[in-house]
């Protein structure tokens, strides 16, 4: 029963959104105590930014609220759609790219989108803010903030 949880948060660039999720994620999994129960991950479907590290954008929004940001894009691959137990993405695009690699492998991972938390969503996908100004990113981390407290609501209380 010590198996942990694998969750990936997937976006486009893995820059902006996914490693924030993945930061807020870890974050407030710890704030409760229960880090140990969870592996959290994060992954783009573009290989535009592969290596790179978070955005400043979202690193220094995220810091701002005590969460630090850290990590290197990766691609999202096949495998992952197999080992993780929870593949959620940010947008509508994001899920459809990862829908496609789903089914080459028949993996086991549940598909979702992150917004399906949010318990003030407005919209079912959380915006790229990454042609936008940093007004866009506060909005992203609110979003982020909200739906990562109720995923993992949901994940502690067999919900999800
Ligand atoms: P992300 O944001 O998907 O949240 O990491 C983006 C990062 C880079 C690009 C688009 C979105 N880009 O086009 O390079």
């Amino acid at each position: 029963m010590s198996e942990r949880t694998r969750i990936l948060f997937v976006c486009l660039g893995n820059i902006c959104r996914s490693p924030l999720a993945e930061a807020v994620f870890r974050d407030r999994a710890r704030e409760r105590g229960v880090a140990d129960r969870f592996e959290v991950d994060s992954a783009g479907t573009s290989g535009y930014h592969r290596g790179a590290p978070p955005d400043r954008r979202s690193v220094q929004t995220a810091a701002r609220r005590g969460v630090e940001v850290t990590g290197a894009s990766r691609i999202v691959v096949e495998e992952d759609l197999a080992t993780f137990d929870y593949v959620i993405a940010m947008d509508a695009e994001n899920l459809s790219e990862l829908d496609a690699l789903h089914r080459q492998v028949e993996g086991r991972a549940r598909l979702h989108r992150l917004r399906e938390w949010d318990p003030e969503a407005d919209a079912p996908d959380v915006p790229d803010p990454y042609f936008g100004g940093d007004r866009g990113f506060d909005d992203v981390h609110d979003i982020v903030e909200r739906a990562c407290e109720a995923l993992l609501d949901d994940l502690l209380g067999g919900r999800a």
